[in-house]
């Protein structure tokens, strides 16, 4: 792959998000968040973990930055938590939490590293969930659009690069369907709704962005699982066609062109689902097109034709056990089979770098817009050494391969403004706990807080990401 491929602005990122690194989940007049609460209901995680320490990042970010530039990092996509910035959900800023951002992000400048700055990464308040269910109710678009004109008047100047919301596709249905995340409720009537919610508070964030007079970029971050047909027999091409409509254009077609797909919202009446889309809804749509799409890619999906009494929800991989993962489905309209020609991690999830490629290519296609990767990774088990080394090499061929297949999206004409991999330390796996890792940086912790040393130390893929964005620069 031709190095010139990528322009020389190309944002050679990595990721996290607050819950998942801050720690110091009480301190400096930060609040309970949905996750916070969540956490503490035995059996909902992996061997109860949650992020109360994390990898302190909170107390150890200069450190870790100090990591990023010593790499060579030109951007680094984080979540700022919404519960250290206005501990009630709405009202008095808490200063502490301003402080604690704008440090981070002044330390980032310094060192050269853009920040990309991710507005709701999954930690709503739980005061706000207490006093109206969060986003069932159209009361949390007000408080959503103005906790973001906060970070904007706080940080506008100095970020360029917004994430409204992280993967609300994901948070919804695993919130609200597969009732593995909070609020832990399985219900496709609430999940819609609340879906629903959640893109006019996208849309209006993104007005008043504009209103506001930002000069940054803002978008989404959307969760892509491309579809694939398991083979050609007609209805599973149709049962593919299904699911990429109900998971991904379901999503994106909104967040681009301010539209549900017609064939989805037919398809809910059977599910006995209607959207409450208000008349007024529709404007507010359609005005307010992202200036990128963020896409976090991990896998693609295969397609099958499930039957009226066919799979529905099932089993989640969440302990590491290779093939402990269910079919899963909706009857009558698809179900996710596995596909023959991919390896899988030993959390069931499939490796496929020329998945990512198409899905840029089908994005470009469809709907014309730059895209940032916002995430993409591999999470393993990884080894410390005795001489205190990470031999990743399984994680330098997945992102390298990923890397390449960007690379010829790129030449076959998408565009594409950076490459955030997940993640760029170790950090806590909402559902897995500690042991499924994703970083460059390996964090010296296993799931219990009390035996956790937090070291720092660089996986072989620290240095092979180092010399690419050398290479590339
Ligand atoms: C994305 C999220 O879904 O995938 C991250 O934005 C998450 O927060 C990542 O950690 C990997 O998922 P998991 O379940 O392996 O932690």
């Amino acid at each position: 792959m031709s190095e010139r491929i990528f322009p020389n602005n190309f944002l050679w990122g990595s990721a996290s998000a607050a819950y998942q690194v801050e720690g110091a989940w009480d301190k400096d007049g930060k609040s309970e968040s949905i996750w916070d609460k969540y956490v503490r209901i035995p059996g909902t995680t992996f061997k109860e973990t949650n992020g109360n320490l994390a990898v302190d990042h909170y107390n150890r970010y200069k450190e870790d930055v100090q990591l990023m530039a010593d790499l060579g990092l030109k951007a680094y996509r984080f979540s700022i938590a919404w519960t250290r910035i206005l501990p009630n959900g709405r009202g008095e800023v808490n200063q502490a939490g301003i402080e604690f951002y704008s440090n981070l992000i002044d330390e980032l400048i310094a060192h050269n590293i853009e920040p990309v700055v991710t507005i709701y990464h999954w930690d709503l308040p739980q005061g706000l969930q207490d006093e109206y269910a969060g986003w069932e109710s159209r009361e949390i678009i007000e408080d959503f659009v103005n906790y973001a004109a906060v970070l904007f008047e706080a940080f506008g100047d100095r970020v360029k690069y917004w994430v409204t919301l992280n993967e609300q596709n994901i948070f919804m249905t695993l919130g609200y369907v597969q009732a593995v995340h909070p609020p832990k409720v399985s219900n496709y009537q609430r999940m819609y709704n609340a879906n629903h919610i959640a893109n006019l508070a996208n849309a209006l964030t993104i007005k008043k962005f504009r209103a506001m007079g930002m000069t940054g970029k803002i978008g989404p971050s959307f969760a892509y699982n491309p579809a694939y047909s398991i083979d050609s027999k007609p209805e599973n091409v149709i049962a593919a066609e299904n699911y990429e409509a109900f998971n991904s254009s379901f999503w994106m077609d909104v967040y681009i062109n301010g539209k549900y797909p017609k064939t989805v919202l037919k398809g809910l009446e059977k599910l006995d689902v209607t959207i409450d889309i208000r008349p007024e809804d529709h404007e507010v749509l359609a005005n307010s097109r992202p200036d990128f799409l963020g896409i976090n890619y991990y896998q693609t999906n295969t397609a099958a034709y499930n039957p009226e009494d066919g799979v529905s929800i099932g089993k989640m991989n969440t302990t590491g056990e290779k093939g402990s993962s269910e079919e899963a489905g909706v009857p009558g309209f698809f179900k996710r089979v596995q596909n023959p020609f991919v390896e899988r991690t030993n959390w069931d999830w499939e490796i496929d770098p020329q998945g990512l490629k198409l899905g840029i290519k089908r994005i470009t296609n469809r709907y014309d817009i730059p895209v940032m990767i916002t995430e993409n990774g591999l999470g393993e088990y990884d080894k410390l050494t005795e001489d205190k080394q990470i031999h990743d090499d399984y994680r330098i061929d997945y992102l390298s391969s990923h890397v390449d297949a960007i690379g010829e999206a790129i030449a076959e004409g998408s565009e594409v403004i950076g490459y955030c991999t997940w993640s760029f330390t170790d950090l806590l796996s909402w559902l897995n706990g500690y042991q499924k890792r994703y970083g460059f940086v390996y964090i010296d912790r296993e799931e219990d807080d009390a035996t956790a040393k937090l070291t720092r130390y660089k996986k072989d893929s620290y240095y092979w990401y180092q010399e690419l964005i050398k290479k590339h620069s």
